[in-house]
Parts: C-alpha cells; structure tokens; sequence
C-alpha cells in the first residue's frame, strides 16, 4: 500500500501554483506538488538553483515586498494556489492581502503566525486553553528577569519573545548564565525581537515534529518526524535549524498520538477558533515527551525544515488536493494521510562553521546519485555565471532517501553523501541513531 491523501478530486483549476520561499522545504514541497498530472507549472519566488532542477518548476526573481509588481505577475501567471514556506512573510500579512486579492492561499494570516511570532503569546494562548507546556514568566525587564531566576528552584530556559531564525533560545548551566541570556536579550541582541523575554520552566525528553494541516476548522495529519537540532554528533554543540531528520517517528505509537490529539492539537485548533482566527495553513507542533505526558515547546506556522524534505516523498499526488482544499476551508472528515508503507529520512550538508559565520560560494561537486527513492533537495545553493552550483547558505543540501526500513535508508544516505563534497561540508553521521538498529548505541 502507498501513502495516500485520500482526498477527493476537486473541481477547481489547479494548473499554476506558486510558492514563496527559497529553502530545501520549499523545493521539496515544489516537488510533491509536480507529481500531480493536473499541475502544469509551479513557480517559486524566489527558489535557488535546485528549484531550476525540477520538473515543471520556474524561478521568478521579484522582491515580494514590492506588492504592486508581485500581484501584477501573479495575475499575469494565472496563479491558482500560493503556498507560503517561511515564517517572515506569513508574520508580516503577506497571506493576508494576497487572499484580499481573491488568491488561493496555504500560508495562516498575520493573526494565526502570531503563534510563532510572539513566545509570549503562544504561551498565553496554550494557558488560556489547558493546553500541557513548560511553566513560564513573560518578563519585561532586566530587572523582572533577575527576581525570576534568583528565586526559581529549578532550571529556566531563556527565549527572545519574536523572530529570531531559530537563535533565540538560551539553555544555560547556571543562573548567572541564564541571567546573561536575558541581559543579551534585552541589550538588543535580536533587535525589537527582544522587547520581551520569556523565561520557562526546562523540561526533558525527546522531541517529536507534529504537522496538521489546517483549514480554519478541520485538519489532515502528516506523518510525524524527528528532527536533530545540535549541531554535532551524539546531540551535541550549538542549537541549529536541524542537521537531519526522520520520519515517521516510531515513538510515536497510534495510541500515543491519539492522547496528543486529544490534549494539544483539538485543543489549539478550538482555541484558534475561540479567539476568531481562521488558521488556513500547516500549524507546527514542536513537541517533548515528557515523563508525565507530551507538552508543547513551541508553534510554528510553517513547515519544519528539514522535516518537510523528509515527508514529502512519502506524500502522494494527491497532497496539492490537501493544500488547496486546506487554503479554501474544505476539507472533509474523510480527508486524511494514510500510514506510509515506507520510512524516510534526511542528512544535511552543511558549510563549515554553520550555525556561526560560514563561507559561500564555494563549488559542489555531485558525483554518481543513486536515486532510487533518493532526492537532493537544495538548501542554501545558487548557479555561477557559468551556471556552476555553488554553496549559498549555511545548510547547503538535503540528502533524503526512503526504504523499508531506517538502516537501509541510512546506508543510502550515506553513501550518496559520499558522492557529494564542497570545501568544507560537514554532516552528522549519527542521524536516526535513535531509530537505526545497527547503529551502535551508547551505554
Ligand atoms: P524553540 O525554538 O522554542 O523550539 O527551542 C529550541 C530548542 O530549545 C527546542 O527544540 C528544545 O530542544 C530546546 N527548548 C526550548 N524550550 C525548552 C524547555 N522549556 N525545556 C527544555 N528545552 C527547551
Ligand atoms: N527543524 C526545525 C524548524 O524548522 O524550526
């Protein structure tokens, strides 16, 4: 059996969709969406140099800030669906007036991204509706921050309020480290994302990635995933977007996942709905299974990346439907993702001193793929003027294969990384150890 997006065709015109955004998520989303026969053209504004390597996809170079150029082009394109990847343009409106403007959009508006935009608010929100999560202070000062945490018995977590690229959560050893988080903060360390601090309780366990596409009132599950955030082996080093992933997530038993329905994702779609929000997008579960129950660690109002290269290959054509009946409010309760028949998962390649200062524009050499359920979807890649591929970014490319099981999805990986160099590439080996048996286990 293949994964199936059961969801019955639709009527509408489907021909030409775009996405907004330029990572490896985004490619890989531009992929699923080609598989479908009824798509003629996807664009992405403005995509990287992968994008130009898959099929049926354009790249449009526009500044999407430029709001008078980017509705007359998309008139002009006959745009029938946008789907928007990243958190920036979704926090700044830009689902908003593209719906006023009668389009088709997957992306929530400036209200629902709040979840992600503002910690503070998200932690609120999660209070106001029962919803299991860290224990938490939202503090305006220096000086409400250094009562906090002298006075708190247990370990606290510091987070920037706002947008902050996944460099705004401080995990300190001692309270004097943890007040010098929050003093960073404060002093501008991530501009107006700093205005306010949010300080919690820290909590243990491992992490699981929920996604449940939304249409304001019903929703889709996608299969769940494990990303690896550390930058270095054995979960360790520097927070980073996410060095690899995996999905689904055996942790995640179907009876488990019927208790976190139950407390936090009904929960957060009756709250959304509660405070009059019509949340038409992916809502993101950053999730700790803890030893009393699964808890939220954050929302976000995307898809994760690179959680989202390593679904899409077990999306059927069917997953524009879901997208597009999700951007209309039309889902059905027969709408759903059936239990995939194979596993996937994804190694990034990254540029040496990622998450830090990094080098760009350094050529990458990709030898003999074997691409048996196999894709390279670019992270952070552009073309020379001689139409060289060279690295852009600090995550470079996302190696992602699928099979029967995660030791043979592994070895894949692997050994297409080995095809795969760039001065300084630097990847994790131990990606999935928690779910590959013939990796060695530590004691
Ligand atoms: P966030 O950007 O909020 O997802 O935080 C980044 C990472 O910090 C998470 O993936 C966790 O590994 C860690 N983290 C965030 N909040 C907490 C918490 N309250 N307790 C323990 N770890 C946390
Ligand atoms: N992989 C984590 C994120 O996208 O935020």
């Amino acid at each position: 059996m293949s994964i199936n997006s059961t969801s019955s065709k639709t009527v509408t015109k489907l021909e030409n969709v775009l996405i907004i955004g330029n990572g490896g998520r985004e490619n890989s989303l531009a992929w699923a969406i080609q598989k479908n026969k009824i798509v003629k053209q996807v664009y992405l504004i403005p995509g990287n140099a992968g994008s130009e390597r898959i099929n049926k996809c354009e790249r449009i170079k526009i500044d999407i800030r430029n709001k008078n150029e980017l509705i007359e082009k998309l008139y002009f394109l006959k745009i029938d669906l946008i789907v928007i990847g990243p958190e920036i343009p979704l926090a700044d409106g830009l689902a908003d007036f593209l719906r006023e403007k009668d389009f088709k959009v997957f992306g929530p508006g400036r209200d629902g991204a709040k979840l992600e935009y503002s910690k503070s608010w998200a932690k609120e929100f999660m209070r106001d509706a029962n919803i299991p999560t860290a224990n938490f202070w939202k503090v305006n000062s220096q000086e409400e921050a250094r009562k906090i945490i002298q006075s708190s018995s247990f370990p606290l977590v510091v987070k920037a309020d706002g947008l902050a690229s996944g460099k705004g959560v401080f995990i300190p050893d001692s309270k004097d480290e943890c007040f010098r988080a929050a003093e960073s903060i404060f002093n501008g360390k991530f501009g107006n994302s700093g205005n306010v601090v949010v300080l919690e309780e820290k909590i243990q366990g491992p992490e699981v990635s929920v996604f449940a596409l939304c249409d304001g009132k019903r929703y889709v599950l996608l299969p769940t995933a494990q990303d690896h955030k550390r930058l270095n082996e054995n979960d360790k080093g520097p927070n980073t977007g996410g060095m690899g992933a995996y999905s689904p997530a055996p942790l995640i038993t179907e009876d488990y996942l019927k208790i976190i329905i139950k407390e936090i994702i009904e929960p957060t779609i009756d709250e959304l709905n509660k405070k009059n929000i019509d949340y038409k997008g992916v809502i993101y579960f950053g999730l700790m299974i803890t030893k009393s129950g699964p808890k939220v660690i954050e929302y976000n109002c995307r898809f994760g990346d690179p959680e989202c290269q390593t679904i899409m290959p077990l999306m059927d054509q069917n997953f524009v439907f879901l997208l597009e009946k999700c951007s209309m409010g039309n889902l059905t309760y027969d709408d759903k993702i059936e239990a995939p028949n194979k596993v996937s998962g994804c190694v990034i390649a990254a540029s040496k001193g990622y998450p830090h200062k990094y080098k760009i524009g350094l050529p990458i050499k990709i030898g003999k793929i074997d691409s048996s359920d196999c894709q390279i979807f670019d992270s952070g890649t552009c073309l020379s003027k001689n139409g060289e591929l060279l690295t852009d970014g600090g995550r470079v490319l996302s190696i992602v294969c699928q099979d029967k099981d995660f030791d043979m999805v592994f070895e894949k990986a692997y050994k297409n990384l080995k095809e795969v160099d760039f001065d300084g590439i630097y990847f994790r080996n131990d990606i999935g150890h928690q779910v590959r048996k013939n990796f060695p286990k530590e004691n």
